[in-house]
């Protein structure tokens, strides 16, 4: 059988993508952001309806507000440029997912680390973005030049906690229909 080339680039970059909540101060040029943010935009949606927005964020003031959205938003803090992903009315959650995950891949390839972070204070969220009424902003995406040191060192710490790696796949596939 003829199988088609393979691209190990692409499925290195999703088998080696891990958040980075650690960032130094050093600024994203404009024109990688915005590399970044159109990876975003090319996402696939639902009856190609691409419902969402982004709001870019990346003064110290506007991520502290952001950030006092989520209950665990130290990355917003540390971040070099926080996005805010709003899903508009058209929207839904799959395809918020499908950005998420095109922004952090397409960072990586620049060489950029990323976190994405929960907004779990609904209100607060939609206060600090001034999204529109039908719109909803759950998640930012925190991006930024890792910070190597201390994201080694609470990588050890989460390793020796046990949180980190993956299920193996003999624990979440099931072939043909659920089994024990
Ligand atoms: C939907 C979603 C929400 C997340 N929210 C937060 C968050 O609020 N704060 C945070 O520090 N990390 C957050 N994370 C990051 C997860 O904790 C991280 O993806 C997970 O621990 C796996 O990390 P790893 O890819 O480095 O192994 C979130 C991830 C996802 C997918």
């Amino acid at each position: 059988m003829h199988l088609p080339s393979r691209s190990d680039e692409v499925y290195d970059a999703i088998r080696s993508l891990r958040v980075v909540r650690a960032f130094r101060p050093d600024p994203i040029p404009r024109e990688v952001l915005d590399e970044i943010l159109e990876a975003g935009r090319w996402t696939g949606s639902s009856k190609n309806r691409q419902g969402w927005a982004f709001v870019v964020v990346d003064d110290a003031e506007g991520r502290e507000r952001l950030a006092s959205a989520g209950s665990f938003s130290g990355p917003i803090r540390a971040s070099a440029v926080s996005v805010a992903l709003v899903r508009t009315g058209e929207g839904n959650d799959f395809d918020i997912g499908r950005v998420a995950q095109n922004i952090m891949l397409a960072a990586a390839s620049r060489g950029v680390a990323s976190c994405p972070v929960t907004l779990h204070h609904s209100d607060r969220a939609r206060q600090v973005t001034g999204i529109p009424a039908d719109a909803e902003c759950r998640y930012a995406i925190a991006l930024g030049y890792a910070d190597e040191e201390p994201e080694r060192a609470q990588r050890t710490r989460r390793r020796q906690q046990g949180v980190s790696g993956r299920k193996p796949l003999g624990d979440i596939v099931h072939r043909g229909a659920w089994s024990q």
